[in-house]
């Protein structure tokens, strides 16, 4: 029997706290940083994202892709005792032992589930459904959940005006079921790569076992985000058109035949300058980095989900999901819904 593997739920969740661009100005005012509004919303295309509060363990990376967890599951119809693995994506873990996938498989109750933590920091939904197709394909999985969440606000560099203003914490699911290999619903391919060589344009460098964040580390913040925001913006834009023109050509598609088009959500002009390069209407490109920022390996998912429960996206239309982050890592999956 051949299988092929297809998305049955997706779910999200967001912390309560809103965060717009006025808190964050108000904020860098007081260490005698200035940005504002208008530069952050003509830049960057966000308005407001939202952050977990500290200490609010309702708020935990786990918590939050608990909650997407569930939503996924209800859609797809399915319960905890269903699964048999959970990858769990994320550059944010609640703790570096156990695995996030592990808290959330203890908290979900999916005690027949095998689970681990992947982190391919923005792509890391795009490898984690890469991952899930392959198990189900192979036969060796039947129903997988793949998360992507992440509460970045933890890693945040509040000392660097050009990055602090682009991310968000969120939560992402989508429950992946077996199907014949036959079956037009289904992912119809995934391609994946990293380049570690570009590590340096977006890293932390403290709080690994390479270097251990101590107080005087944490004082230059290198145990936060270091970005260089105008190297990633070139690269992203090329990487993310040459992702989508590789799904297309290997399923002998052409542009006009897509439905929609979920970049990640890194920046309203990355995503605009990606359009223009495939040639695709921005009424086919689904973004919400206007309400939530950049919330990394949540982009894709949490934008799924929104399109999938307000009707968008509708059964039978073909969707590419594409994805560049940290690493520099980089991949698409095409599926038809
Ligand atoms: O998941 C991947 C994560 N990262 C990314 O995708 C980042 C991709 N890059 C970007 O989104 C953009 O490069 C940024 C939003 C980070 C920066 O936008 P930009 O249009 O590339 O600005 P820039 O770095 O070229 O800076 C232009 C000016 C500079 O001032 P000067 O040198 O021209 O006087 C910056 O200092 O804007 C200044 N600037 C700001 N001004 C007000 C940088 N950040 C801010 C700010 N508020 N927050």
């Amino acid at each position: 029997m051949e299988y092929a593997a297809k998305i049955t739920g997706t779910g999200s969740a967001f912390p309560q706290n809103r965060v717009s661009n006025i808190d964050i100005s108000e904020k860098l005012a007081l260490s005698g940083i200035e940005t504002n509004d208008s530069w952050i919303r003509e830049r960057t295309g966000i308005a407001e994202r939202r952050m977990s509060m500290p200490g609010n363990s309702e708020e935990h990376n786990s918590s939050l892709g608990l909650a997407a967890a569930w939503n996924a599951l209800k859609m797809a119809e399915k319960t905890p005792l269903d699964i048999d693995q959970i990858i769990y994506s994320t550059c944010t873990p609640d703790t570096i032992l156990p695995s996030t996938a592990c808290w959330l498989q203890h908290k979900l109750g999916a005690a027949k589930a095998w689970g681990m933590d992947l982190n391919a920091a923005c792509s890391g939904f795009i490898y984690g459904l890469s991952i899930a197709d392959q198990f189900i394909c192979s036969g060796k999985a039947k129903t997988t959940l793949v998360i992507g969440a992440e509460v970045l606000s933890s890693i945040i560099n509040w000392s660097d005006r050009s990055s602090c203003i682009l991310f968000g914490d969120g939560a992402g699911a989508a429950v992946v079921e077996r199907t014949q290999a036959t079956s037009d619903q289904r992912i119809l391919s995934t391609h994946l790569l990293s380049d570690g060589a570009l590590w340096e344009m977006l890293h932390v460098p403290a709080g690994g076992s390479a270097l251990p964040a101590t107080p005087e580390i944490a004082l230059q913040h290198l145990n936060k985000i270091q970005m260089n925001g105008r190297e990633i913006f070139k690269v992203a834009v090329r990487t993310l058109s040459s992702f989508a023109l590789k799904a297309l050509k290997k399923n002998q598609m052409t542009v006009d035949m897509l439905d929609w088009f979920i970049p990640h959500q890194a920046n309203f002009r990355i995503i605009e300058a990606v359009a223009k390069r495939l040639n695709l209407p921005m009424e086919k490109v689904l973004i919400n980095v206007d309400r939530y920022g950049n919330t990394s390996s949540a982009t894709v998912p949490t934008m799924l989900d929104e399109a999938v429960r307000d009707g968008r996206i509708q059964k039978g239309q073909t969707v590419l999901l594409d994805a560049f982050g940290a690493g520099l890592t980089y991949g698409s999956v095409l599926l038809r819904w």
